[in-house]
């Protein structure tokens, strides 16, 4: 049981992942497009249902079966719980989250044609899940403390 909840965890976190990384991505392009062309309807379309379609449900699975495997580690009271990367990790993961949330909150301001940022900026934005997907895996994989 363990390990397939496990299997799972993995795959929900790279549909989380996939959008995580290409989100910002669309935002960099969506900044080109003019305001009420074709272009910029279509991005608006492809925005929301990749946060809603596959985005938001693939975070809620990735938490929910990650606070299984959490509880059901090697310590028979407190699971993963007792170990230190399990904390470091849960940092990281609440940073992504709160991302995630900046995400959704700049859709919004595409879909009602008021976004604020430059293209720069999505280009900035769009590394910094990289660097937490990075640090949280070898979190997971080497358990360093
Ligand atoms: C949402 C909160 C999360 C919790 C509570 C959580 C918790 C856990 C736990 C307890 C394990 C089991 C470790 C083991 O059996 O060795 C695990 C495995 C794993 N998690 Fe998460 N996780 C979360 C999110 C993430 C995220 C966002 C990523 C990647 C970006 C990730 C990547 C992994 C990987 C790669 C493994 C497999 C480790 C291995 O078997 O060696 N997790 N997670």
């Amino acid at each position: 049981m363990y390990l397939w909840i496990k299997a799972f965890h993995i795959i929900a976190v790279i549909a989380w992942m996939a959008g995580m990384l290409y989100l910002p991505r669309l935002y960099v392009y969506h900044c080109a497009a003019e305001k009420g062309s074709v272009q910029s309807e279509t991005f608006k379309v492809m925005e929301r249902r990749l946060l809603r379609g596959i985005i938001n449900p693939a975070m809620v699975a990735t938490w929910l079966l990650g606070l299984w495997l959490a509880w059901h580690g090697p310590d028979s009271r407190y699971g993963w719980f007792a170990s230190g990367w399990l904390g470091a990790k849960l940092v990281l993961v609440i940073a992504l989250s709160a991302l995630h949330g900046l995400l959704a909150k700049w859709r919004k301001d595409f879909a009602a044609d008021s976004n604020r940022h430059s293209q720069r900026f999505y280009r900035i934005i769009n590394e910094v899940p990289t660097v937490l997907l990075i640090v949280i895996v070898i979190l997971a994989v080497v358990k360093p403390f």
